[in-house]
């Protein structure tokens, strides 16, 4: 900056060049600027014009009216960067935008690692010619035991725990019976077999409720993938085929699969499928209680009075149902020892699941 000597007097021309710098400053520089070279006190043109009468007389007029001119110059200029400056802040804030302000940062929600899940095992069934049929999750006893082939007080009932609705029965249903919250999602299986005739080939998610404590290995409320096909001619090597292509699949191309046999009052025969521990490789950890197996499905061929109770000739046709737990699944596939993580809703452990995650702030 040019400054005025002891006197006053200050070098016009080397004022100049900071004419055109006021179109480039912003509020608070201009201001400053203001105060150093037309403030009051010391700024450089006011002590310049106050040193005019100080010149002896010949030079006087010539540089009186130089000063006076460039302070004018000066002040216009001023002047216009100020109304410039004032009109970019009126339609920044007209519009609503400030875009000095920090930028927001922003939730980016995540698919849930049970959703993950669910998706991916509906897609692969999808790839063979599943579709997929959902139904509701307050039921009578009709759909979700007795047409299914439970016996009217079987324990199987019982095993269930099942949260009955104290609402009065449904006519709706043949048989009526109570209303109560699924304990499976097999009774859409009759549902779809009573809505649609072979060939049938559907996949059906959804929550099931089972009065269960929750605990690190139980929940309340749960998902289940039901899975049923039926046609003329459908065997025991359809479902192994099917479901051993589906554990290939979702898990790896090597995992093996075991199928044991075992029970539900729905199929005949029943099978439990057991893949592969994804966690040891099937050389036994604490994950798979030393067996190398972890248990996915429960699974078997349709039992005749079930085919029968839909009205479907069971002499004509035949069909393999499954169904399997998404969450234990999800446990198994990211290694987790504690069910309730699932259930939490907690954004840190969340967060760690999938690309969108990632990005939350
Ligand atoms: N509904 C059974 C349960 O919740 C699971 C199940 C087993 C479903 C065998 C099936 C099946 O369709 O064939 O425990």
């Amino acid at each position: 900056m040019p400054q005025a000597d002891s006197t006053g007097f200050a070098d016009l021309d080397a004022l100049l060049p900071r004419l055109g710098a006021l179109g480039a400053l912003d509020a608070a520089a201009l201001e400053e600027a203001h105060v150093a070279l037309l403030g009051r006190k010391a700024g450089v043109l006011m002590l310049a014009a106050r040193s005019v009468a100080t010149l002896p007389l010949e030079q006087r007029k010539a540089y009186g009216a130089a000063v006076n001119a460039l302070k004018r110059r000066f002040e216009d200029a001023f002047a216009a960067r100020r109304d410039a400056l004032d009109v970019e802040h009126r339609r920044r804030t007209a519009a609503g935008l400030d875009l000095t302000m920090p930028g927001r940062g922003r939730w980016i929600g995540a698919v849930h690692p049970v959703s993950r899940v669910v998706d991916e095992i509906l897609g692969i069934f999808r790839e063979l010619g599943f579709s997929v049929a959902l139904g509701p999750e307050v039921e009578t006893e009709w759909y979700n035991f007795l047409a299914l082939n439970f016996p009217p007080d079987h324990p199987a009932m019982e095993m269930h725990d099942t949260l009955y609705l104290d609402l009065p029965p449904s006519g709706e249903a043949p048989g009526g019976g109570e209303l109560l919250l699924r304990t499976h999602t097999s009774p859409v299986q009759i549902r779809t077999l009573l809505a649609s005739r072979p060939p049938v080939r559907v996949v059906m998610p959804g929550m099931v409720y089972r009065k269960d404590p929750f605990d690190a290995s139980h929940a309340p409320g749960f998902a289940q993938i039901e899975g049923l096909a039926v046609d003329q001619g459908i065997s025991f090597v359809d479902l192994k085929a099917t479901l051993a292509h589906f554990a290939r699949r979702f898990f790896a191309s090597t995992t093996r699969v075991r199928f044991r046999p075992s029970f539900f009052p729905f199929t005949e025969p029943s099978a439990e499928m057991d893949v592969e521990c994804q966690l040891c490789h099937g050389a036994g950890c604490a994950a798979c209680k030393h067996t190398g197996w972890m248990e996915i499905m429960g699974c078997g061929m349709v039992h005749p009075n079930v085919l029968a109770n839909c009205d479907v000739d069971p002499e004509r046709y035949t069909g393999f149902a499954f169904g399997m737990g998404p969450h234990r699944i999800a446990m198994q596939r990211y290694g987790l020892c504690d069910i309730r993580l699932l259930y939490e809703g907690d954004v840190r452990f969340l967060r760690q699941f999938g690309p969108a995650a990632g990005s939350a702030r």
